[in-house]
């Protein structure tokens, strides 16, 4: 995706906090399909925004507020040229290494629950992806999806 067409006018958006409940990863997911509905995506660009959402939802659920409840803030952009700019951001323990926390089959999980490839989904079923970090301060997910526009 051109750099040009993440800095795009935001035509409409919608803002939601949520504390880090589990039943809230369904909710944020809801809540965004219905948001993007109005680009006409097709099945295939909505469940994309679907999954990749749902796991930076669920990492601030299960990583960032692990032992403790605490909001999650989802800003969702829709810019010129049919993109979703989708953020989400949380105040929890942060991340040390990004980078690394990128890698393919990287997790810090110990109950072997978790396999290490939310932030590879996240990449794979968007355009664009930004992470920032700060330990013990926070975590920002920056994710860019283009709907190919089409005719009804
Ligand atoms: N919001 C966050 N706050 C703190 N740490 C995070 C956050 N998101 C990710 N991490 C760290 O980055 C690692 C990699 O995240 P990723 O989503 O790729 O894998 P995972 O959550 O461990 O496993 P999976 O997503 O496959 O269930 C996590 O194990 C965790 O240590
Ligand atoms: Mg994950």
């Amino acid at each position: 995706m051109k750099r040009s067409e993440m800095k795009g006018r935001v035509l409409n958006s919608m803002y939601i906090v949520l504390p880090s409940y589990s039943v809230n990863e369904g909710i944020a997911r809801g809540a965004v399909a219905a948001f993007c509905a109005q680009l006409n995506p097709t099945a295939s660009e909505l469940g994309d925004i679907k999954c990749a959402l749902s796991e930076a939802v669920t990492n601030s659920i299960v990583h960032a507020y692990r032992d403790t409840i605490g909001d999650i803030y989802i800003t969702v952009d829709l810019l010129e040229n049919s993109v979703v700019k989708m953020k989400i951001k949380d105040k929890g323990c942060g991340i040390d290494d990004v980078k690394c926390a990128r890698t393919p089959l990287y997790t810090t999980d110990r109950a072997g629950e978790r396999s290490g490839m939310g932030f590879t989904v996240m990449e794979s079923f968007t355009d664009a992806m930004r992470v920032t970090s700060k330990s013990g301060k926070g975590t920002t997910v920056v994710l860019y999806k283009k709907i190919v526009s089409r005719n009804i």
